[in-house]
């Protein structure tokens, strides 16, 4: 099991304990985020699982591929840790991080 730490788009901190298994945005959606969250179902055309992961794990991160690239760079939110949910492993490198949820451009 891993925990992460989510902070959804009306601010609140969630404490998500899970199974290292699938995408960072299955696991979002599976908790329960679903509102206007991962509308391609995890295809990297939508945008709509934008998130913020603390910039320490990031270089634990697989890089970020052009298709996912160009879609973060539409949004008005981007910023250092900026990544769709749907293209990151959940695996244990993302132990103990903190997650934001981007604004919906
Ligand atoms: S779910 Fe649509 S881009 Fe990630």
């Amino acid at each position: 099991m891993i925990t992460f730490t989510l902070t959804d788009r009306d601010g609140k901190t969630h404490a998500i304990k899970t199974t290292p298994d699938g995408t960072l945005m299955e696991a979002i959606r599976d908790y329960g985020l679903t509102d206007e969250f991962a509308l391609c179902g995890g295809h990297c055309s939508c945008a709509t699982c934008h998130v913020i992961i603390d910039e320490a794990f990031l270089p634990r991160l697989s890089p970020v591929s052009r298709d996912e690239g160009g879609l973060l760079d539409g949004s008005d939110h981007r910023a250092a840790g900026s990544r769709l949910a749907c293209q990151v492993p959940l695996d244990a490198t993302l132990d103990l991080a903190h997650i934001t949820v981007a604004p919906v451009d």
